[in-house]
């Protein structure tokens, strides 16, 4: 017999949609409140990105089988992003974490997931 904690996805550990729902309003709130970030989003759709980013997330933490928005790589190719937007972006998500009184352990495997997603986001 399996654990039921063995069991759950990480997104249904975090409390599925209305969770990751929350986390994605606050998190774009706190992007673009950050002088250092907030600059790239100036031509951006945000209602729609905002919808991108939940589906993209509800994916990567095991809510969904399949992701059909554009590869992370081809959606930041044209930013020039260095190592230090990606830096910012992941402190607002972090922060965005802590104020939603996230579990420090789901803290640390979003943050593990996000991370791992670096390369593309930088085009290296
Ligand atoms: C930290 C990991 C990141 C993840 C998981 C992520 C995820 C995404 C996703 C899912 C999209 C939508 C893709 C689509 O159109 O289908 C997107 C678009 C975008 N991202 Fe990121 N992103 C990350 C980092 C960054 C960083 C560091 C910046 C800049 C500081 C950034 C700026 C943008 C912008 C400006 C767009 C929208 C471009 C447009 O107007 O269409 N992202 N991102």
């Amino acid at each position: 017999m399996q654990l039921e904690s063995a069991k759950k996805s990480l997104y249904e550990q975090l409390g599925g949609e209305p969770a990751v729902n929350a986390a994605v309003d606050l998190f774009y709130k706190k992007v673009l409140n950050d002088e250092r970030i907030n600059h790239f989003f100036t031509h951006t759709d945000m209602d729609k990105l905002i919808n991108k980013q939940k589906e993209f997330m509800t994916y990567a933490f095991g809510g969904h089988s399949r992701y059909e928005g554009q590869s992370l790589r081809m959606a930041h190719k044209d930013l020039d992003l260095i190592e230090d937007d990606f830096n910012a972006v992941a402190e607002c998500l972090n922060d965005t974490l802590e104020e939603l009184n996230v579990p420090i352990q789901l803290q640390a495997e979003v943050m593990t997931i996000v991370g791992s997603t670096k390369a593309d986001i930088l085009n290296m």
